[in-house]
C-alpha cells in the first residue's frame, strides 16, 4: 500500500448506534474505501479537535463502510460521542500487525473479551465466520459489568449463537431480573474442557485487569504462553514507530503490535497497567 500514513483520508459518519450507556458505534464511509486487516488500528481525527487510536469493529471484507466502537474516556472520545450523522472525520492508517489469522488455521479459536474490548473481537469474529470451515471452532467467552453494559446486544443475544461451529457463553458481574446466563467475572466461564487446548489459540481483549486474570486462568488450564494472543493498549501518537510514546520493552506497540503473544511481552513490568 502506498498511502502516506501521516495523511488522513476523509470520511463521513453516516450512522451512530448507542451500544451501552458509555459506548457508541460510529458507521463511517471513508472516501475511496479503507482497507485494513482485522486487529489493526486507525487514528481517527475529529477536525480541529484531535485524534485517538481505535480498532475497527467491522469486517475488513467491507472496506467501503467501516465501524468504530468508542467508549467515552476523555476529551476526544467525549467530543466524538457528541457528534451527529454527517460529521466529517479523518482516518489515518491502518497501523500495526493485527491478528495472524494464518496461525489460527485448523485450530479452535478461544476468544475471551469484555467491555469495549469486544470491538476488535467483533472484527475478528466476523473475519473468522466468513471462513469458518478453516477453523476447528470459534468459542467466545465474554463478560460485562451488567446486562446494560453489553455492546452488540442484537447479534450477541441473537443470530451469532445460531452459527454452526460457534459457541458463545456470556457472563455479567451483576445481573438484573431478566438475566438468564452466568453471573460472575469472565474467568468463571473459562473451563479447560471447552476446547482441545493442544489444538487451540486463545485471543484476549478487554480491560487490563480482565486480561491479566483471563491470561492466568488460561495458563492454569494448560494454554502455553505462545498460544495466548493479547491486544495491548498504550498511549499513542505517531502510530508508525517514530515517537516512542507506545514502547513496551523492546517493542513499539503501534508497529510491532497491538497484538502480541504472551511469551513476547511477559517479562516486561506493568504490562497490565
Ligand atoms: C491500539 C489501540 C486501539 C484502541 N481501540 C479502541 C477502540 O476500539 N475503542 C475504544 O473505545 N477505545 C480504544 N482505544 C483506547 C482509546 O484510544 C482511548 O480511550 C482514547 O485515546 C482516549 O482519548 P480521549 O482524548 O478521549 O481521552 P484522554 O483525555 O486522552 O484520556 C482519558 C483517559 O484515557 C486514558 N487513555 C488515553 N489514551 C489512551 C490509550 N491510547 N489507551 C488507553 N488509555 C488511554 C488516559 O490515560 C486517561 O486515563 C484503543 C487504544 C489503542 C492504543
Ligand atoms: S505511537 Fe509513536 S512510536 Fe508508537
Amino acid at each position: 500500500m502506498n498511502r502516506n500514513l501521516y495523511q488522513p483520508i476523509n470520511g463521513e459518519i453516516v450512522d451512530i448506534i448507542d451500544e451501552s450507556p458509555t459506548i457508541k458505534s460510529f458507521v463511517i464511509v471513508p472516501q475511496g474505501g479503507f482497507s485494513f486487516a482485522t486487529g489493526q488500528f486507525v487514528q481517527l481525527t475529529l477536525p480541529g479537535e484531535g485524534e485517538a487510536p481505535f480498532t475497527p469493529s467491522s469486517s475488513p471484507a467491507k472496506p467501503e463502510k467501516m465501524e468504530i466502537t468508542i467508549m467515552k474516556a476523555g476529551r476526544v472520545t467525549a467530543m466524538l460521542h457528541s457528534c451527529q450523522k454527517g460529521q466529517k472525520v479523518g482516518i489515518r492508517g491502518p497501523f500495526g500487525m493485527g491478528y495472524p489469522i494464518e496461525d489460527f488455521l485448523g485450530k479452535h479459536v478461544y476468544i475471551v473479551g469484555g467491555g469495549v474490548g469486544l470491538a476488535p473481537i467483533r472484527s475478528l469474529f466476523l473475519t473468522l465466520v466468513d471462513r469458518l470451515e478453516d477453523f476447528k471452532s470459534v468459542v467466545c467467552r465474554f463478560g460485562a459489568k451488567t446486562p446494560a453494559d453489553y455492546i452488540y446486544k442484537d447479534t450477541l443475544f441473537g443470530h451469532w449463537r445460531d452459527i454452526k461451529g460457534v459457541d458463545i457463553k456470556l457472563t455479567v458481574d451483576k445481573a438484573d431480573d431478566q438475566w438468564k446466563e452466568n453471573v460472575g467475572v469472565v474467568t468463571t466461564i473459562l473451563s479447560k474442557d471447552d476446547v482441545d487446548i493442544n489444538n487451540s489459540v486463545a485471543v484476549v481483549c478487554g480491560p487490563p485487569i480482565m486480561m491479566k486474570f483471563a491470561t492466568l486462568k488460561l495458563l492454569e488450564s494448560g494454554f502455553r504462553d505462545e498460544q495466548i494472543y493479547l491486544s495491548m493498549e498504550k498511549n499513542m501518537s505517531c502510530g508508525v514507530g517514530k515517537c516512542g510514546h507506545c514502547m513496551l520493552g523492546q517493542y513499539y506497540v503501534c508497529k510491532d503490535g497491538p497484538v502480541f503473544t504472551y511469551d513476547k511481552i511477559k517479562k516486561y513490568p506493568n504490562i497490565w497497567a
